[in-house]
């Protein structure tokens, strides 16, 4: 009776009758999902619907069905005081309170879908907001955004400014996201959404990812299941502070608020007269297939549109970091590269330590940062001479860098130039890794153009680089800038990555097809803000392959596995002192991005032959792992003690490979059959069992129908501590 009457009401506010409401509808369409507003001229947008693709006839007919929920598509702080808002603006005149109404609706096609925007404008002062949907039809993601323009006379301040609301609607809402810390990123956590309010936020000011992940997913049919249930995954395409909040509606409980955006904290923007702030994106997808189904639209999505150069497979390379650290000599750099060249790689990458000035050496991690200059006592003959000795080796060259950082009183350039670093006058800075490093102001556009070109330095003294490691290893201290004026204070965390945009735009106009890799004291900046501008990313700084089992089982929730590297590095391992066998570590970097991390000299003649196989064969399947659909088989969380974690197959379906690990065991504890997703139950496949040490499983060699190995699974015979099993399946 009170939902009928709530009803009525709400269909009388928006004036709901017959055929008006069909010409309000705004549906913004994807394959298989639609989200559905209402936007009546002169009165605020609505948000009516998201979920299974539906027409023009069935979006009328919600409203006949008589979901009341319909709420603001972005609220504003306005009349009614304690609802949740997305953004509060402080007005030229002072005032707080912004009503924003539909003034047109725009639709326009773009690659691969639609760009719909409703344009809105404040019932009282010429402060205009556009609020943008952009679908992606193939992946079934819709990107949400706003920007807003102030056409008032003078400042208006933007207090709050996120990027979009969503109104989910179900009783018994789960909440999967990504927790960590270094060394530790990506871990799991899962949990129903209660009374009160959650708030998923990161305000370290450079690398985002270190400890919550602005992706999330929300499970609409209760506990997050990877095969099935409705699930909305919904990722923020920003690098800097971020907040997401989910909130029960107070009058509701079948009701909740999700709002994701810029944080807050210390973050005002002032908008001067004429100029236009666009919030980041939030890419929103819909899928009743669970987890599995939100992260192959993610991928997808990620592959198509957002990842640098995201439809192509990557290098198999070594990075000399864990080889030899800061302790780099033309030699040791010789030795590396002939060990990957032994492997079977193709990419050598020199990592920190390569770089000095007159006054300041790299010789431990407390100086010369800012100071790009090839340090002529290790590498006599430059880096052309490495690059020289990579071609004729038949390798390519690449080189880490860490552009956006200096050591403060430790670097010429903050010699020359004190004033290019954050600061607050009179007050002695906080300095972070070394106990000298901190961070440029990216703000100035002095600093802007000195990142770029710190990268076009490379690229002139040595024209065939392929790739670069970017660098970010400290958080945003000194929260100050010499350069912003004094009523700007407020939007450095913003006007960084703003700036940081535009300096790695300019990089990619320059550079299309220089390899970029996203890296922040590993996997710090793990986010859709930046990957658009790099190639991938270093997944973690922590290399144990057990661990990385569960690092790359969070990571792989929302980025594809030719962004995620993953390395074979030493053991007993450098972080955790842990001795885990070759065939697991070459298993588990398998997964991602294959690379060396650590000196190939180091090898028996035994584990070199392994390794040299190995490589051989992920060269073969690469495409499939690289750019094959996702299926997660078993969570290493669930299990006890084994995981599946990732089964890849071609879009053809023709090909498929999967990797199952033991994590722990205890006498007696076998493992099931596991069962296989993703394949044609109508075609029988080929087992071949890759990276084999010891017995194979019962099946290698064997013709299996795809019904059976989804349906029985297939006995992998898992049967110590770190046993595991790397499977190829073809389709005959
Ligand atoms: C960070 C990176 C490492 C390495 C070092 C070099 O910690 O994550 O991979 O490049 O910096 O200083």
């Amino acid at each position: 009776m009170k939902r009928t009457l709530l009803i009525l009401i709400a269909m009388l506010t928006l004036g709901m009758t017959g055929t008006k409401a069909a010409e309000n509808d705004v549906l913004v369409s994807t394959d298989n999902t639609t989200m559905l507003l209402f936007a009546k001229k002169g009165e605020p947008l609505k948000f009516v619907y998201y979920g299974a693709r539906i027409n023009e006839q069935q979006a009328s007919d919600i409203w006949l069905a008589g979901d009341a929920s319909n709420r603001n598509a972005y609220p504003t702080f306005n009349d009614w005081c304690p609802n949740e808002s997305a953004i509060r603006v402080r007005h030229a005149n002072g005032q707080i309170m912004l009503n924003l109404l539909v003034q047109d609706v725009e639709r326009k096609a773009v690659t691969g879908g639609e760009l719909v925007t409703v344009k809105t404008k404040d019932k009282v002062q010429p402060l205009f907001v556009d609020i943008c949907y952009r679908s992606y039809n193939n992946a079934d993601v819709i990107e949400t955004w706003t920007e807003v323009t102030n056409r008032e006379k003078k400042d208006v301040v933007l207090e709050q400014y996120a990027s979009a609301y969503l109104p989910l609607r179900s009783a018994n809402v789960w909440l999967s996201h990504q927790h960590g810390q270094w060394g530790n990123e990506c871990q799991m956590y899962e949990e129903p959404l209660t009374a009160g309010m959650k708030v998923i936020s990161n305000r370290d000011g450079g690398r985002n990812t270190h400890t919550d992940h602005p992706e999330v997913m929300f499970s609409l049919d209760g506990q997050p299941r990877e095969t099935m249930g409705r699930t909305i995954g919904a990722a923020l395409c920003w690098s800097g502070n971020y907040s997401m909040r989910m909130a029960f509606d107070p009058y509701d409980q079948s009701l909740f608020h999700f709002l994701a955006g810029v944080d807050e904290t210390a973050a005002a923007y002032h908008l001067g007269a004429n100029q236009t702030l666009r919030t980041p994106e939030l890419a929103l997808t819909y899928t009743d297939e669970g987890k599995g189904g939100v992260s192959r639209n993610m991928h997808r999505w990620a592959r198509q549109y957002k990842l640098h150069n995201g439809m192509a497979v990557r290098d198999v390379l070594l990075n000399s970091w864990e080889g030899v650290y800061l302790d780099i000599t033309e030699e040791k750099m010789h030795k590396l590269m002939d060990g990957v060249k032994q492997l079977g790689g193709e990419l050598f990458v020199m990592d920190d330590g390569w770089f000095a000035s007159d006054k300041y050496n790299r010789d431990k991690d407390n100086a010369a940062l800012g100071d790009w200059n090839v340090d002529r006592r290790k590498l006599p003959n430059g880096l052309q001479h490495l690059n020289d000795y990579a071609k004729q080796h038949g390798l390519k060259f690449g080189i880490w860098i860490e552009p956006e950082m200096s050591n403060w009183k430790a670097s010429e350039l903050y010699d020359k130039h004190p004033d290019w670093f954050l600061q607050n006058t009179g007050v002695e800075p906080v300095q972070q890794r070394g106990g000298t490093q901190a961070r440029l102001d990216l703000c100035n556009p002095k600093v802007q153009d000195f990142v770029v070109g710190v990268v076009d330095r490379l690229m002139t003294d040595c024209p065939e680089l392929a790739y670069i490691k970017w660098d970010d290893n400290a958080i945003t201290a000194n929260y100050g800038s010499t350069y912003l004026g004094s009523d700007r204070q407020s939007q450095i965390y913003t006007g960084y990555h703003l700036a940081l945009r535009k300096v790695l735009e300019r990089i990619r106009a320059k550079y299309p097809d220089l390899v970029i890799q996203d890296c922040a004291s590993g996997g710090g900046r793990v986010n859709y803000g930046l990957l658009p501008y790099f190639d991938e990313f270093w997944t973690s700084d922590n290399t144990d392959a057990l661990q990385r089992v569960y690092i790359q089982w969070g990571t792989s929730q929302f980025f594809p596995a030719n962004a995620m590297a993953a390395h074979v590095s030493a053991a007993p391992n450098h972080q955790t002192q842990r001795t885990i066998p070759l065939k697991f570590r070459f298993d588990v970097a398998e997964a991602g991005r294959l690379g060396i991390e650590m000196r190939p000299s180091d090898f028996t003649t035994k584990q070199l032959a392994f390794a040299q196989q190995a490589v051989e064969d992920y060269k073969r399947l690469r495409p499939v792992i690289q750019l094959g659909d996702l299926y997660r088989l078993l969570s290493p969380y669930e299990q006890g003690g084994v995981a599946a974690s990732h089964m890849y197959v071609s879009a053809d379906k023709g090909k498929a490979v999967f990797y199952a690990y033991k994590l722990k065991h205890f006498v007696g504890h076998t493992v099931p059959p596991i069962r296989l997703q993703g394949l044609d139950p109508n075609r029988s496949y080929r087992i071949k069992e890759l990276n084999k040490v010891g017995n194979s499983i019962t099946a290698d060699g064997k013709l299996i129908s795809g019904k059976v190995l989804m349906e029985a699974g297939l006995a992998l015979a898992l049967d110590n501590e770190y046993a595991s099993r790397m499977v190829e399946l073809t389709a005959e």
